[in-house]
């Protein structure tokens, strides 16, 4: 499939477990509506009906996965989001939230799972056909007090937070190295602060790119 050119703004949200993704983008996808600017919130995996189908049997499937398996159906996930949803909305010049992405993959499936990262790169841009993020806000925050929080949240844990601490470690240098080498995508904020205190500094990493892009002031 050849890449089609679109205007609007991609913006996804990456971080560890209870690193605040969901509720930064809840809050975000609220401020830029009442703006009046066109948001499309949505997340991986899960963002699609297929999608949805494909996050039960990730998250809930009481059968051992295999990490091959694991990767082809996070990519099967992504592939069909970016057709039906994210291109889309792009295309009509929407910004699209969008919780989780190719980094994910890159961190979990490939740094934790020892899978070589260029290969898992190059499996992820055939699954979007290169469809990359403008911007990629990074909410930092270490694992531990991400798996805290996150356990606190929920009483049942799924199959990826019930992983040991080391594995998250792992993911956590994993992202580090990503944004290392692709330092102007990335906009890391810490992510430690409290929920207000961290929403307002991703509001002022955004603010000149919907300044730019949309003539706004958020
Ligand atoms: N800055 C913060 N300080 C303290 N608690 C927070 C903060 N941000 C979010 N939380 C709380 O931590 C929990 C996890 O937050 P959230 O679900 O947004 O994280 P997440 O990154 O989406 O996690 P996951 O990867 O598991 O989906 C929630 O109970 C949320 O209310
Ligand atoms: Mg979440």
């Amino acid at each position: 499939m050849k890449l089609r050119m679109p205007k609007g703004l991609f913006l996804t949200f990456e971080g560890g477990e209870g690193a605040g993704k969901s509720t930064i983008i809840d809050r975000l996808h609220k401020h830029l509506s009442n703006l009046g600017l066109e948001v499309v919130k949505t997340k991986e995996p899960g963002g699609t009906p297929l999608g949805s189908l494909i996050r039960n049997l990730l998250l809930h499937l009481d059968e051992k996965i295999s990490p091959k398996s694991e990767l082809f159906l996070y990519l099967a996930d992504r592939s069909q989001h970016v057709e039906t949803i994210i291109l889309p909305a792009l295309e009509s010049g929407k910004i699209v939230l969008c919780d989780r992405y190719t980094d994910s993959t890159i961190a979990y499936q490939g740094a934790a799972r020892s899978f070589d990262l260029e290969l898992m790169k190059e499996y992820c841009d055939f699954a979007t056909s290169s469809l990359n993020p403008d911007y990629t806000l990074f909410l930092d925050v270490d694992p531990n007090v991400g798996i805290h929080r996150a356990k606190k949240q929920s009483a049942g844990f799924d199959r990826i937070e019930e992983e040991g601490i080391k594995f998250h470690q792992k993911v956590y240098d994993a992202y580090q190295h990503l944004i290392q080498k692709e330092q102007k995508r990335f906009l890391v904020v810490d992510a430690s602060q409290k929920q207000d205190d961290v929403f307002h500094l991703v509001l002022e990493k955004l603010s000149p790119i919907l300044e730019k892009q949309y003539d706004v002031s958020i």
